[in-house]
C-alpha cells in the first residue's frame, strides 16, 4: 500500500479505520494496475487527488468515507469495466452491500452516467473525479492530456478544457464540490477572456490583426 494511503487511514478517523488493512492494500494493488497502465495525467496523481477529495468531500457531505474511498480508488476502471471490478471486489470478499455500493460508483463515474447514481457516495466519487478538470490544474491536466494521449492540437485541446469548464459545474452532485468549482470557476473567467483575446490575434490572415498583409507573401509569420 502506498504511503500516502496509510497516512490518510491515520488522519480520516475511526470511520476509515474500518476497512481491513490486508484487503485495503489488495484493492490499492488492484486499482493501481489500472493507473500504470495509463498516461501521467491519469497516473498514481490521479488515484491520489481522487482519493483524497473523495475522502475531503465525504467528511462534508455525510456520506460512508469507507466506500467512497475504495470507489474514488477503483474509479478508474470507468463503467465499461465494473464487472471486473464486481469480479475482483468478490474474489477478496468484500462484504456484499459495500461491494455493490462501491461498483455502483464505478458505473457512475462518467459525464454520461452519472444520471444513474442512487447513492451519495456515487455522487461523491464523481465530484472527486470531475473536479480534476476545473480551474487552472484542470486546465492544464485536459490539455496535456488531450494533446499527448489524444493527438489534438493545440487549439483544440484548449478549446475541449475550455468546454468542461463550461459543462462540469453542471453536472457537480455535491454543495461541498460545488463550492470548490465555483472558487476556481472565478479564477478561470479571466484566464478564458485572455485566452479568446489572444486567439483572435490571428497571424495567418484572417484575424483582425491579418499580419500576413503587413509582412508581405512569402515572409515567415514571426
Ligand atoms: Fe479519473
Amino acid at each position: 500500500m502506498g504511503m500516502w494511503l496509510v497516512g490518510l487511514l491515520s488522519v480520516q478517523g475511526d470511520c476509515t479505520l474500518t476497512i481491513d488493512k490486508t484487503l485495503l492494500s489488495r484493492v490499492t494493488e488492484f486499482a493501481m494496475r489500472k493507473y500504470d497502465g495509463m498516461d501521467s495525467t491519469h497516473g498514481r496523481e490521479h488515484a491520489e487527488k481522487t482519493v483524497r477529495l473523495a475522502l475531503y468531500i465525504a467528511g462534508h457531505e455525510g456520506a460512508d468515507p469507507v466506500v467512497c474511498q475504495l470507489g474514488a480508488l477503483l474509479h478508474q476502471y470507468h463503467p465499461e469495466n465494473a464487472g471486473l471490478v464486481d469480479e475482483f471486489l468478490r474474489s477478496i470478499g468484500l462484504d456484499p452491500r459495500r461491494r455493490e455500493e462501491v461498483v455502483h460508483c464505478v458505473q457512475c463515474v462518467e459525464l454520461d452516467t452519472i444520471h444513474l447514481a442512487r447513492t451519495l457516495e456515487a455522487r461523491v466519487v464523481f465530484d472527486a473525479d470531475k473536479l480534476q478538470t476545473l480551474g487552472p490544474f484542470g486546465l492544464v491536466r485536459e490539455v496535456a492530456y488531450r494533446t499527448t494521449s489524444l493527438g489534438a492540437d493545440l487549439r483544440e485541446a484548449v478549446r475541449a478544457a475550455m468546454r468542461l469548464h463550461q459543462q462540469v459545474p453542471k453536472l457537480l452532485q455535491t454543495g461541498t464540490a460545488r463550492r470548490l468549482a465555483s472558487a476556481a470557476s472565478s479564477i478561470m473567467e479571466g484566464v478564458f477572456q485572455m485566452i479568446d483575446e489572444w486567439d483572435r490575434l490571428s497571424f495567418l490572415g484572417s484575424g483582425e490583426v491579418g499580419l500576413d498583409s503587413q509582412l508581405g507573401a512569402g515572409r515567415s509569420p514571426l
